[in-house]
């Protein structure tokens, strides 16, 4: 009988790509893909460790996955599904989840997701009854091969997984692994078969694309790509190479990006997107905080200055909008820490704000520091800045 794979994403844009290029390799094996979970024989929760509540979530998913596995094995006999904790949190919570949720049979990270399939099977064969996978190595090619895509005019292309940046907050490098970068070729023609599925807007995906160089080597075997007489080092392929072989395409209408981390934005990047017909007009520049004193904290890499500095640059070059992303309540956060805070909202004028409070996440540098902004404060801080972004959005 046809088995069917019921998938739950939870998380960031990374992970809506992840399980969608992984429910690809479910249906060349020939699943179907159901939204009923009483009907699934793999349930799949893919899950995300950015902060407490994610975890929260899939904790009391994966909870409520018990019940539907008891109200169904003793009446009709069937077989108990696999029941699969996926992606970021197999290696921050995997362990223990495993020992507490004997229901859990799989468990496996970002890094082996396409491992996932066939750990399913063997699971559902009877040769092993749990598997969990916590490795982090380089992903297979292969895994982003499948045709499958949930959305028909827009596609998300991974450039590189993992991130070496280690601001101070952040769980990502420890449960994504460090920075791995796609081959060029590899990530052109993946945004050539989206074109060639009638697919016009792209979304490349990296934790931080400017940190996209990729290394040619002198035993390099495959394509080497040069983008023009510009690039300076013939044996580094950059980010800003990556857009201009993308941007010569026929057939794409619209190319954006996520996220650009401050410190390494150039304004060689925003020449580009103010030439290109094609590069959307708009940045997703994630400030977190307008403390000097808390940014290095964060250890962002730039000031409160050098930030506004590189969005005037942006307003004045590229004429477009801008996104951010916040945290409040940092350890050590004071009112006049956070007013600055506000201050950059307030001057920059996002299109949109995603505003969080900070939540403490183990093993991280900023772990070793108090929680002490109280869960009031926290919230009041949220609240403020929630308000204060609601006007401006409308302004815009
Ligand atoms: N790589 C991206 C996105 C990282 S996660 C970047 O660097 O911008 C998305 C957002 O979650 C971050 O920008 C940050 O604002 C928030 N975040 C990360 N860790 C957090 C934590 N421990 N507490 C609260 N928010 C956090
Ligand atoms: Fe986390 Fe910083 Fe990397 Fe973003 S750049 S994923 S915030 S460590
Ligand atoms: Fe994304 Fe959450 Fe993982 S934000 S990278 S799914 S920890």
């Amino acid at each position: 009988m046809t088995k069917r794979v019921f998938i739950r994403t939870l998380g960031c844009q990374m992970n809506d790509r992840d399980s969608e290029a992984l429910v690809g390799i479910f249906l060349d094996k020939g699943y179907i893909l159901t939204e009923d979970i009483n009907q699934a024989d793999v349930i799949l929760v893919n899950t995300c460790s950015v902060r407490k509540h994610a975890e929260d979530r899939a904790i009391s998913f994966l909870g409520s996955i018990r019940k539907v596995i008891e109200s169904r094995s003793p009446k009709n006999n069937s077989l108990l599904p696999i029941v699969g904790l996926i992606g970021c949190m197999a290696r921050s919570r995997g362990e223990e989840i495993f020992k507490k949720m004997p229901h859990v049979n799989l468990i496996c990270s970002s890094a082996m997701l396409y491992k996932v399939p066939e750990y399913a099977e063997k699971i559902l064969k009877g040769y092993k009854e749990r598997i969990i996978d916590l490795e982090d190595s380089k992903r297979e090619e292969w895994f982003y091969h499948s045709h499958f895509r949930f959305d028909k005019n827009h596609a998300y292309v991974v450039i590189s997984t993992g991130c070496s940046n280690y601001c101070s907050y952040c769980v990502v490098p420890y449960v994504r692994g460090e920075l791995r970068l796609r081959d060029p070729q590899d990530i052109i023609e993946e945004v050539k078969r989206n074109i060639s599925l009638g697919i016009k807007k792209i979304t490349l995906l990296g934790q931080n694309v400017n940190d996209y160089h990729y290394l040619y080597g002198d035993n390099y075997s495959g394509v080497r790509i040069f983008a023009g007489e510009e690039t300076k080092n013939k044996n580094i392929f950059s980010f800003i190479d990556l857009l201009k072989e993308l941007d010569k395409i026929d057939g794409i209408e619209e190319i954006d990006f996520i996220t650009s981390h401050p410190k390494n934005t150039s304004r060689d990047l925003f020449y580009l997107m103010a030439n290109s017909e094609k590069i959307k007009k708009h940045l997703h520049l994630p400030f977190q905080s307008g403390s000097d004193r808390i940014l290095k904290l964060m250890n962002r890499g730039y000031t409160k200055e050098k930030y506004i500095s590189l969005v005037e640059d942006f307003k004045m070059i590229v004429k477009g909008t801008l996104s951010t992303d916040v945290i409040v309540g940092f350890p050590t956060e004071t009112e006049e820490d956070f007013l600055h805070t506000k201050d950059i909202l307030e001057k920059v004028k996002f299109k949109y704000a995603y505003i969080f409070k900070y939540s403490l996440r183990q093993n991280t540098e900023a772990a070793k520091l108090e929680d002490d902004v109280s869960k009031d404060e926290k919230e009041r801080r949220h609240r403020i800045l929630l308000e204060l972004q609601k006007r401006l959005s409308l302004s815009i």
